[in-house]
């Protein structure tokens, strides 16, 4: 299913086209396309290249380790992503590498490394959708995350499923037209809350 973003001005079809569904079909996918996700998120850009991201990820036919993938998500969540192809965290390193000084880009910088990972599963027809309804140091204890280092967002990856299959709540919300704030909202120039005049109509 498309549910294309109702842009106020013109952008490219794979932003247009990215969105969070919470109903995935049963394709799975492959570990090739699997690799080209990740290839994508390494080139996103960071504070010092530090890249600051690691993925820990399971497909649903490792049925271990997608088992172990869910117990960390709150149950909301759970009811959805269950039916993904893939599950992951997304986990950062809190300080620098080279002199452990605080890394304050690092969650920042994972974030950046989604957002490409995400466009690239929209070109190949994937979908990602991200959480943050999870506990961090269920993460942890599952995963054996070390010290310093904090899984900042969960993430569901699949192929689009269809909304019917969704229980009741879920499915409205799946059907919704997508909305956001007006650009002119959130982008000023001069001073704080006036719009920029590239952007004020
Ligand atoms: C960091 C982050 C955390 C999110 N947490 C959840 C979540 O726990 N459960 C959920 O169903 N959706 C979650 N979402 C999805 C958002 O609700 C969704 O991105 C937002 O409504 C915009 O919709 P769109 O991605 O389809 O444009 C999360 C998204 C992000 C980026």
């Amino acid at each position: 299913m498309k549910n294309p973003a109702p842009a106020e001005f013109p952008i490219h079809e794979l932003i247009a086209n990215r969105w969070s569904p919470r109903a995935f079909g049963d394709k799975d996918v492959s570990p090739e396309t699997l690799r080209s996700l990740f290839e994508a998120a390494r080139w996103a850009p960071s504070s010092s290249n530090e890249q600051p991201w690691s993925f820990l990820v399971a497909t649903r036919n490792d049925k271990e380790n997608f088992a172990k993938a869910l117990q960390p998500l709150v149950e909301f969540n759970v009811n959805w992503a269950k039916s993904a192809a893939v599950l992951g965290f997304a986990v950062s390193e809190l300080a620098f590498a080279k002199n452990k000084a605080p890394n304050r880009n690092a969650q920042y910088d994972t974030g950046a490394a989604m957002a490409l990972l995400s466009i690239e599963a929209t070109a190949r027809g994937l979908f990602v959708h991200q959480m943050a309804g999870f506990d961090p140091e269920t993460a942890r204890e599952v995963f054996n995350i070390p010290v310093g280092f904090d899984a900042i967002a969960a993430f569901a990856v699949g192929y689009p499923g269809d909304a019917a299959t969704l229980p009741q709540p879920l499915r409205d919300r799946e059907l919704a037209p997508r909305s956001r704030k007006p650009v002119r909202d959130f982008v000023m120039t001069g001073q704080w809350a006036q719009p920029a005049p590239f952007v004020s109509k």
